[in-house]
């Protein structure tokens, strides 16, 4: 009978039949007469188990040594197993060696991040950055169906743009043929020339900031999803914002509650995000930040740190003992990756706990005015179970677009979105002023040459209308729904202040 050619997530139309798979060697594990191997191949994992017998003897003794992440094509029986990895397993008759690979450099013991990073080619085939990016993909088809769905028309904006969209710190200047053009900070204001066309339009794609700082929210080219909307106002803006998360919450709970739960995700946390968010102005940010909840929030912070980091250097203390004592290679070897974890996250937990009588300060010295920091911004999102909304932030501390509050002149309709437990922002937006003169005025005021935005200009000289829209950014969004602590796992290659390899 010949084997039908499958996928590992296919295995279940298969079960009694002859199958082949292709794919590179997870693990294995020999016992006598019988290896085992985990198979991954894209769309899962495997347990393949062969047996030795007249069949398999040519080649079981090659089987037996084959390496992690040589590549091979299987061929056997497709059998149910509830206890075997994805339900599934394969009693394998033959087995074709297509690459044997030797020293694969990222074993199952745990490695440092830097290690990780310099190899992320290869790291993303581990099953935790696999689940991370099968995420992503899902998250970025639900932000195309969500305005697809929605009727929004899908403009593509250019990459050089001749003048900031954002401020000027964080501009890339490319050599255009002789002419300083800047790599795109953002796609909106050619998004609020099309929605003049088109009336609701969204542009999806690369951005570029030249941030000088190595945070954990801070990728120097991360996506942007960017809607915008002709007659609407920032209450139309922020409805769609917060119909657009719930959509992508439920999308990522239905498609990937599984992988979730391997990432360490509480699934209940985000099963609360539902409407209605909190919707605070930036006064009232002001005010929480110097009250007693803030306060009590980093003092008991503090802490659970200090006492984390003490049972830490306990448990370093223990390893490095064990890593030097007189046992086997392998449990020193398992100690001294677990050591490596462990100064890990103490180190990160230093750093925390130097900062926090500085972030305390902060908040509890934030003078209005002055834009929120991201520590401002942590302890707000902290103190709230569902995202919030901060709206109407002083005039000199945002973009040149934003429409200025007709009630209050020192404040722009603008918002961010807080994702909540700690994630951070995950959304600006606000309405565009729409006044030709309170614009250039604005423009004046922040020195921007007003001949670089004439095209721009244009668009409140024929037919300005009150419109608005939001950029959210992608990374940061993935990072909340799979709680991982940093962006770069995010993306598959990521870009930081003093990274761009691989
Ligand atoms: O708040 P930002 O700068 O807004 C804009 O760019 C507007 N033009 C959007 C609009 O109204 N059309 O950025 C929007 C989002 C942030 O909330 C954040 O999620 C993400 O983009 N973002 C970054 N993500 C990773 N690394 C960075 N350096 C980021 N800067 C912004």
């Amino acid at each position: 009978m010949d084997a039908t050619p499958t996928t590992i997530n296919r295995l279940c139309d298969h079960v009694g039949k002859s199958v082949t798979l292709s794919g590179w060697v997870y693990k294995t594990r020999s016992s006598g007469k019988v290896a085992f191997i985990v198979l991954r191949d894209g769309t899962g994992l495997c347990q393949c188990v062969l047996e030795k017998n007249e069949q398999t003897e040519s080649f079981f003794g090659d089987v037996k040594k084959l390496a992690q992440e040589s590549a091979i094509v299987i061929t056997g029986e497709a059998r149910a197993e509830e206890r075997a990895v994805g339900g599934h397993e394969l009693q394998a008759t033959a087995v074709d060696i297509v690459d044997a690979a030797h020293d694969y450099p990222i074993t199952p013991k745990p490695h440092g991040t830097e290690f990780l990073m310099e190899r992320r080619h290869l790291w993303f085939r581990s099953q935790r950055q696999w689940h991370i990016l099968r995420i992503r993909a899902t998250v970025v088809d639900a932000i195309r169906r969500f305005f697809n769905d929605n009727k929004y028309v899908l403009i593509d904006t250019p990459i050089f743009a001749p003048a900031a969209g954002e401020g000027a710190q964080t501009l890339f200047e490319v050599d255009y043929f002789g002419d300083p053009v800047y790599l795109a900070q953002t796609g909106q204001l050619y998004v609020e020339a099309a929605c003049m066309a088109h009336g609701k339009v969204y542009c999806f794609g690369p951005t570029f900031r030249a941030e000088k700082s190595k945070t954990r929210r801070h990728l120097t080219e991360f996506w942007m999803v960017e809607p915008e909307i002709a007659f609407a106002s920032l209450t139309d803006v922020i409805d769609v914002a917060e119909e657009f998360i719930c959509s992508i919450v439920q999308r990522v709970l239905k498609d990937h509650r599984e992988e979730l739960i391997e990432l360490g995700r509480n699934i209940e946390e985000l099963e609360a995000i539902k409407k209605p968010f909190f919707r605070l102005t930036y006064s009232e940010v002001a005010d929480i930040l110097h009250g007693p909840k803030a306060k009590e929030l980093l003092e008991n912070d503090l802490k659970v740190k200090t006492a984390r980091i003490e049972e830490l250097d306990g448990k370093i203390e223990e390893l490095d003992a064990v890593a030097k004592s007189n046992v086997k290679q392998w449990q020193k070897d398992k100690a001294a990756a677990e050591v490596i974890e462990a100064r890990e996250e103490r180190s990160e937990l230093q750093e925390q706990v130097t900062n926090i009588p500085h972030h305390m300060d902060l908040a509890a010295n934030f003078e209005w005015g002055s834009d929120l920091g991201g520590s401002d911004e942590t302890i707000i999102s902290r103190l709230h179970d569902r995202p919030v909304f901060v709206s109407h932030y002083p005039r000199d501390v945002k973009a040149f677009y934003m429409r200025q509050d007709r009630d209050d002149a020192r404040l722009v309709e603008n918002f961010d979105l807080l994702a909540p437990q700690g994630f951070g922002e995950i959304i600006g937006g606000s309405a565009r002023e729409e006044e030709l003169d309170r614009l250039v005025a604005r423009m004046e005021e922040e020195h921007l040459p007003q001949s670089d935005y004439e095209w721009y200009l244009d668009l409140r000289r024929y037919g300005s209308v009150p419109h608005g829209g939001f950029g959210l950014g992608v990374e940061r969004t993935i990072a909340w729904l799979c709680g991982l602590k940093h962006i770069r796992e995010t993306i598959p290659f990521p870009r930081m202040m003093g990274k761009f390899y691989p």
